[in-house]
């Protein structure tokens, strides 16, 4: 969340309730809404509902948000769920047993979407940030474990990773662990196995691949770090897990790549997914899941007991009471959709994703770096300026003449010795469809020409664009 500063109390304060407004329903529409301080009294619900609701026009149409991975629609059913849903909290196992056992079963759903060989354990999180924080932080705790058992310092735990998303960067910070992140060079965009190679030491608690890099979509090859991983066990003795962060492919890859490289628990380095529910997994704003291979997994000493029932349910998360309205809509969509399901969908969004790639690689100056292959990515549709172009625009110009039509369509720099560099990304999701896709491609089209008729003034503050924070 971005921090937000209170104002110095300039402001004026009526320090009496006003009288009563002559017009109850018009009287905030006829005022500004409080801003900084707190009201003396209230108002009526409608105009204040109308007033509010009119403000939130100013954010923007969520769905001409492409730099968004989170799901923008939902079913008329799901909206009825959240409904009936809005008074239970997520940790009151004995109040909700109901919800307590819905959330059981999303958990064996996703151990047997992602090939758990046994008995599994797992949890629903906010998202894939507070997932990751917990796979974290087990990771941390065997690594430790296990340095204590040997008699070996514990005071420098380091993880290695690719150019991964800023929770990792907190989860780093906050649980003070050295960060040790490929940063992207020409022609390699993912973190590698030799990368890994070069990373890894005895303090390694995991080494964390991502199956979706935020930045450009790809997937990063799971299989070959864990070979490479393989390897160096069985030349060093020290064993290092994988967690793999699959934000957006732990919903994509089942469904979409089912015979690619296994990266899930078919391998038996991975220890932990974590995933977005949010994201591909189709929920509405606020779910992700985390998965432990087993339960020896998860360190018991990380795990807090609630009574459930007069029995006792386990639980690890950051947050205690949570809505459980996610929750119930993941069971809605894992039984509504299915395997296929999932995959008409995403298949969906990957052939537009496609199309869009196609269309932009029409244009000479655009090169593709992710054209939304199911294979090796997620789908979205990356790009950058092809070297030496010169078409009288940069992609931070096109993603602000692109805001004057409403598409949000990010421009930003990827990381190390591509940080120099901009690219451009549109994320497709369900409700971004040929249709609206096709409209996308010709503003674009109009906006590339209008730019060759009245090329851009440069800009040597355009240096940064979107920020994946
Ligand atoms: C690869 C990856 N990991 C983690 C996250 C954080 O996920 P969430 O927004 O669910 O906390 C994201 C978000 O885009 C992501 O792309």
């Amino acid at each position: 969340m971005p921090l937000h500063r209170s104002t110095p109390r300039t402001h004026k304060h009526p320090t009496t309730a006003p009288a009563a407004p002559a017009s109850p329903p018009e009287f905030l529409l006829n005022n500004e809404l409080p801003r900084d301080h707190f009201p003396a009294s209230g108002g009526q619900p409608h105009a204040i509902h109308q007033a509010i609701a009119e403000e939130l026009l100013l954010d923007g149409n969520s769905k001409q948000n492409l730099a968004t991975f989170c799901q923008t629609w939902e079913a008329p059913e799901v909206h009825q769920l959240m409904d009936l849903a809005i008074d239970k909290n997520l940790i009151d196992k004995d109040e909700y047993p109901q919800t307590a056992e819905i959330e059981s079963r999303c958990v064996r759903m996703l151990a047997d979407l992602w090939h758990a060989p046994g008995e599994a354990l797992g949890c629903s999180t906010v998202g894939s940030s507070e997932a990751a924080m917990l796979g974290g932080m087990a990771a941390k705790w065997r690594w430790r474990e296990r340095q204590r058992a040997a008699g070996k310092p514990t005071d420098r735990p380091n993880m290695v990773c690719g150019s991964v998303q800023i929770c990792w960067h907190k989860f780093a910070k906050y649980w003070d662990i050295e960060l040790r992140e490929v940063g992207m060079r020409p022609g390699s965009l993912c973190m590698a196995a030799a990368d890994v190679r070069e990373r890894v030491d005895e303090n390694t608690i995991f080494v964390v691949p991502t199956m979706g890099v935020t930045y450009h979509g790809l997937y990063e090859d799971v299989a070959g770090i864990a070979a490479a991983l393989d390897d160096y066990e069985a030349k060093t003795g020290i064993d290092i897990p994988i967690h793999v962060d699959a934000a957006s492919g732990g919903f994509l890859a089942p469904f979409t790549a089912p015979d690619g490289e296994p990266w899930d628990f078919r391998l038996p380095r991975v220890k932990s997914i974590n995933a977005s529910g949010h994201k591909f997994g189709l929920a509405p704003l606020g779910v992700g899941w985390v998965m432990w291979r087993t339960p020896a997994d998860l360190p018991d000493d990380l795990v807090f007991h609630v009574s459930y029932l007069g029995g006792d349910m386990p639980t690890f998360q950051i947050n205690f009471s949570r809505p459980a309205g996610q929750v119930i809509s993941q069971y809605y969509d894992f039984v509504r959709l299915g395997r296929e399901g999932y995959a008409a969908i995403h298949g969906q969004a990957h052939a537009v994703a496609q199309a869009c790639a196609a269309e932009l690689a029409s244009h000479d100056c655009f090169r593709i770096v992710h054209d939304g292959d199911p294979a090796k990515g997620i789908p979205a549709v990356v790009w950058t300026m092809v070297d030496g172009a010169s078409p009288g625009f940069t992609l931070y110009d096109l993603a602000d003449r692109l805001r004057m039509r409403g598409w949000q369509v990010p421009a930003y720099p990827f990381t190390g010795q591509l940080a120099g560099q901009a690219f451009q990304r549109i994320l497709v999701r369900r409700d971004f469809n040929l249709e609206m896709a096709d409209l996308l491609m010709r503003d674009l089209r109009t906006a590339v020409e209008h730019f060759a008729a009245h090329p851009a003034a440069p800009d040597a503050s355009q240096t940064h664009g979107y920020s994946h924070t």
